[in-house]
């Protein structure tokens, strides 16, 4: 499948610094003064008014136990997007505009059917209508990666008009229409196969899919992943950073390389490429 070689990175070099710091619990003129770096220079970088040298940003990097390489990559607006591999079945990533921002959900079918799976349902069913691609006219399940309005918005609406049967929710989170799946379940439609792994950290109650062909000889795999990492960047860790630093490790190194990460915010990416330059992933 391809990227979208234009579309531009969910977080920029502020926002990594603005999370790293929360992360380490350092304030910028803390971190000013571990690193030398001028407190106006990190404040203008955190307002996305950077102009920060490669060496500037290697002593923050250090610091705030960041990849050095990913992290200058980022600050001269030359982050990695990987190509991607090819998949034995079908992914139609599907982005609607929420607020300042863009949610992205998912729908995965086998090759030339007309059922498909959702991941997400984004902002409701009229942004998820608007996006819709034709070619899929039923869905056999919905997955929501965690419960938050730019995610989850019009689950019932959504399952009653595809007549989706299962509408799988992380164990611990709530909504309507929703039935929990927990660490390791695992359910199959047709020739495709989901599992569920839980990764709290950005919510308390927040799951990634492993997508795979049943059928398929092949190692391919899409890794739904809602904002647990983003290419370049990981979710806010509004439960808990700990936990969300925990389960990024353990996502990243328990998938094949090559697997696509498709997640709640910005463009397509692979374990691969998060793993050697993702700045939190060190
Ligand atoms: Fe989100």
């Amino acid at each position: 499948m391809n990227n979208t070689p234009s579309l531009p990175l969910e977080d920029e070099l502020g926002d990594v610094l603005d999370k790293a710091m929360r992360r380490a619990g350092i304030t910028p003129e803390a971190l000013a003064l571990r690193t030398g770096v001028a407190l106006g220079r990190i404040c203008d970088a955190v307002d996305y008014r950077s102009d920060l040298s490669c060496d500037e940003l290697r002593r923050l990097a250090a610091v705030l136990k960041l990849n050095e390489v990913g992290l200058c990559a980022l600050g001269s607006g030359q982050y990695p997007q990987p190509a991607l591999g090819a998949l034995p079945f079908s992914v139609w990533p599907l982005r609607m505009p929420h607020g300042i921002g863009v949610a992205n959900a998912y729908l995965v079918g086998e090759c030339g059917s007309s059922r498909g799976i959702l991941f997400d349902t984004g902002a409701g069913i009229d942004a998820l209508s608007a996006v819709w691609p034709p070619a899929i006219r039923s869905l056999d399940a919905v997955f929501l990666t965690h419960v938050e309005p730019e995610h989850a918005g019009g689950l019932c609406d959504v399952v009653a008009k595809f007549g989706a049967p299962k509408a799988c929710i992380p164990d611990g989170a709530v909504a309507p229409c929703g039935q929990g799946m927990g660490e390791g379940m695992s359910a199959r439609f047709g020739g495709l196969e989901v599992t569920a792994f839980a990764t709290p950290g950005h919510a308390a109650a927040h799951n990634c899919y492993l997508v795979k062909s049943g059928t398929a000889r092949t190692e391919s795999a899409l890794l739904v992943s809602g904002d647990l990492v983003f290419a370049g960047s990981v979710g806010g860790a509004f439960f808990s950073h700990e936990k969300l630093q925990a389960n990024l490790r353990r996502m990243l190194a328990m998938v094949p390389p090559s697997t696509i990460i498709a997640p709640g915010h910005g463009p397509l990416t692979t374990a691969e490429n998060e793993l050697r330059y993702n700045p939190f992933a060190g």
